[in-house]
């Protein structure tokens, strides 16, 4: 499933409201139904358009937008970025009861940072340091090593040489029908419902 074209937005593994009071339903539907729909469509409309493109992944697409004639480069990276990061996003959050991160990478979190508080304060600051649209991100470097890193508009770190572990998603879209603009407000609430196991399990494989 969305090895290549066409690609398709696929339905949340929860409920809207799973993520309830963190983040609210209505934003959970309209950023998923609509947000990542919107890239999906304009994704496969461009590739309709490029058809020699029709076999690339969605990391192959982030990958080579910059290799691309220049009038598909900007659009392929936004919409293929906007498609990888949602669907990241998305698959990194549980509306259980807050997790802190375990095993080999709660291990290393607390290694690198000092303690998880230290790491989730680091954390917190880069995903208040975007400025506009964007995201924040624990990714694993190609020594094994952690770091946090954050990307503007639909970037990603794949483009880094890096593997993302988990992300938050601070354009305002995320979260500006609950938290308004207190972005601070929101983060303090993406940490009780991020998926720190689905990220462990992304660090291991
Ligand atoms: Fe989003």
């Amino acid at each position: 499933m969305n090895e290549h074209y066409p690609f398709i937005n696929p339905p949340l593994p929860y409920s809207y409201d799973f993520m309830e009071p963190y983040i609210d339903a209505k934003t959970m539907e309209l950023h998923h139904d609509r947000h990542l729909q919107t890239y999906v469509d304009n994704l496969n409309q461009l590739l309709k358009e490029n058809p020699a493109y029709q076999g690339f992944s969605l990391e192959q697409l982030v990958l080579y937008a910059p290799s691309m004639p220049d009038d598909l480069k900007t659009p392929i990276r936004n919409n293929a970025g906007g498609v990888y990061n949602h669907l990241l996003y998305f698959s990194t959050l549980q509306g259980n009861s807050p997790q802190q991160p375990s095993g080999e990478l709660g291990s290393l979190i607390r290694k690198q940072y000092g303690s998880y508080e230290a790491f989730e304060k680091q954390f917190t600051q880069a995903a208040l340091s975007v400025f506009g649209s964007g995201y924040a991100w624990l990714v694993r470097k190609p020594d094994g090593s952690l770091t946090i890193r954050t990307t503007a508009n639909q970037d990603t770190p794949l483009s880094f040489q890096t593997l993302p572990l988990i992300c938050i998603d601070v354009w305002e879209h995320a979260y500006y029908l609950k938290h308004y603009n207190q972005r601070a407000d929101y983060v303090k609430d993406w940490f009780a419902v991020a998926d720190w196991e689905q990220a462990g399990r992304r660090f291991a494989s």
